[in-house]
């Protein structure tokens, strides 16, 4: 999605800028623009990647703002890309979101005002001239401005002849990054994370003035203060270490994302968790029905945590797609929670489902990656996964951490509601201890998964199959395949097969069949037998060794207990990014995605 960069300081901006428009390219973007501001405003655009805008080195002014545009109204052009300007040209301004009531605002303007692009962004340039001719500081006229919008955005404007850079955050993520004698802008962290780990996020409805020194933030019109924060993550964590793609980095990196995930997490005899959350025990013993509302994969993660909140939690569970989800029927929102699981915590259509879940007076608790993001601030609790950053598009470690989480939010709710048996309580509690290890396993076996991805790389179509926990983990894998090699995959329930999709199978479509713990295995041979009397190769991902002599290809996983389907899942993660890398696919970017998808 689109990306917000900023500097103001005493270093030659452009550098920096471009530099913070490469670090935001993991988001997505189709077109990318740089304002710089000094006596005159200068911008630059280029329909496509960011290096191919050049860096503006014979202008060394040192305020400037920039953008990565993900497009929602307007092609991905030139002129569609950010930053926007006013007829003078002396007024820029990058914006995320989407401005609502652009239209009623363009047919205002449009009398007195030239425009260029077809974006709704392009409003605010022209609105802010009109406030400027009033002869008010740049701050005032940004904040006349936003009073006119509806919608959610998140800006940045500049303007010839101005000190600083105005901000303003509605709905939108935005934060200032604190430098020595320089500040700085992200829609993220990552955009300046090289430069400071001293952050200020802002809320929504606030508006501030950023010079290279100093920050002022208004709300409603007030002065109001708003702590710095110390970024837990590095720039040396957001980097890539070497490896080829991000993805793989952080395929590597689940041993470690899972024992943060777990530390201090589960006491020494595994017997029981703390999780550091608010929820009283008389509320949680109180729920009749949870109801996780989530996008893509940590959809997938909520259709794991109902298989096992559903088993040991004593819970009716509910696993609902965000942009499909609306609080309602005969529940009674005392007794539902409603859990947001969102490794950004910036997704659009989650955080509006748990809106609706508010406004209904359910209590709600969010599952997500990241300090500071908006669910935190719009959930009643929040539970961190503690994956580290995540730049891939392809979420990898965090879809494990989000099932990791999981997994103790279930002992913490059996225990609480006396569901759950101390020997169950155990075996989970050891199956998550064992996980890291385990996937160390898998990776150790990273070559032996390469080679059968390059073998099977020529298949336009594959098909996943698994029952119960086995289940999202297909459908999981099953989309990571698509997403990066752009090849058909589709998962399913291992029975559903012989009541529709076992047509489609032929022997040129292979067949990936979880047959771990925790998932039937033993039934799903039988699906097994199926596809292969059609012909179609079978490849197993299995612990069991009597499992291998039904399938033409096995990976070989290591026994994990219940938590099993979770190792299985790394494997065929590895499988989806060598296929795709065998493909010579941009696994980092793949095409028409984003990494934060902030739009509905
Ligand atoms: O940040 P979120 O977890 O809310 O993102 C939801 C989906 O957009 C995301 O999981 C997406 O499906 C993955 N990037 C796919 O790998």
């Amino acid at each position: 999605m689109c990306g917000i960069t900023g500097y103001i300081g005493t270093e030659p901006a452009g550098r920096i800028v471009h530099q913070g428009l490469k670090n935001l390219e993991y988001r997505g973007y189709d077109s990318a623009g740089i304002a710089l501001a000094g006596e005159t405003v200068s911008v630059y655009k280029t329909e496509g990647e960011v290096d191919e805008l050049p860096v503006p080195a014979q202008n060394d002014v040192a305020c400037g703002i920039g953008h990565t545009r993900w497009s929602t109204h307007g092609e991905p052009t030139e002129t569609n890309a950010h930053p926007h300007t006013d007829c003078s040209g002396d007024v820029a301004v990058v914006h995320n979101g989407i401005i609502e009531n652009y239209e009623e605002l363009k047919a205002a303007l449009r009398d007195q005002h030239i425009f260029k692009s077809d974006t709704d962004t392009e409003v605010i340039p022209h609105l802010i001239e009109n406030h400027l001719a009033d002869d008010v500081s740049l701050l005032t006229a940004v904040q006349r401005t936003t009073a006119q919008l509806e919608g959610s955005f998140a800006i940045a404007v500049t303007a010839a002849g101005h000190d600083g850079v105005v901000v303003a955050r509605e709905d939108s993520p935005l934060l200032v990054g604190h430098g020595e004698n320089a500040t700085f802008i992200g829609s993220d962290a990552t955009a300046f994370i090289e430069h400071t780990d001293q952050v200020t996020y802002l809320e929504s409805g606030d508006i501030a003035r950023l010079t290279r020194e100093d920050i002022e933030i208004y709300n409603a019109g007030e002065p109001v203060t708003r702590e710095i924060e110390t970024l837990e993550w590095d720039a040396e964590a957001a980097g890539k270490s070497g490896y080829e793609h991000y993805m793989l980095k952080e395929i590597h990196e689940q041993p470690r994302a899972l024992r943060q995930a777990i530390s201090g997490r589960i006491d020494e005899l595994a017997t029981s968790v703390d999780l550091d959350i608010d929820l009283p025990a008389e509320y949680l013993r109180s729920i009749e029905e949870i109801q996780i509302v989530a996008c893509g994969t940590s959809y997938h993660a909520g259709l794991y945590a109902k298989e096992l909140l559903e088993a040991h939690a004593g819970v009716r569970v509910t696993v609902h797609i965000a942009s499909e989800y609306e609080f309602g029927g005969d529940r009674d929102p005392w007794r539902t929670m409603v859990v947001a699981i969102t490794q950004s915590g910036e997704t659009a259509d989650t955080l509006s489902a748990l809106r609706n879940a508010k406004r209904a007076g359910a209590r709600t608790l969010a599952v997500t990656n990241t300090l500071g993001s908006t669910v935190t601030r719009d959930a009643d609790d929040t539970v961190f996964i503690r994956a580290g950053p995540e730049i891939g598009v392809a979420a990898t470690k965090t879809f494990v951490s989000q099932v990791a989480t999981a997994t103790l939010l279930t002992v913490h709710l059996g225990q609480v509601r006396q569901s759950i048996t101390s020997q169950t309580t155990t075996e989970l509690l050891e199956s998550l201890r064992d996980l890291p290890g385990a996937v160390q396993q898998i990776l150790d076996r990273e070559a032996t998964i390469k080679d059968a991805a390059e073998t099977y790389a020529d298949s336009e179509s594959f098909f996943y199959i698994g029952r119960q926990a086995g289940y999202p983990v297909a459908l999981e894998s099953a989309l990571k395949l698509k997403e990066i090699s752009y090849d058909h995959a589709e998962g399913f329930a291992a029975g559903e097969l012989k009541h529709g999709p076992l047509a489609l199978v032929t022997p040129e479509t292979p067949v990936i069949a979880l047959l771990t713990n925790a998932s039937a295995a033993e039934k799903t041979l039988n699906n097994v037998n199926e596809v292969e009397s059609r012909g179609a190769p079978v490849i197993g991902v299995t612990s069991d060794p009597a499992a291998t002599s039904h399938v033409d290809t096995t990976f070989d996983i290591p026994e994990c207990g219940p938590l099993e389907p979770v190792v299985a899942n790394v494997a065929l993660q590895l499988f989806a990014y060598y296929v795709a890398d065998a493909k010579d696919r941009a696994i980092d970017k793949p095409r028409n995605l984003a990494k934060s998808v902030t739009v509905e």
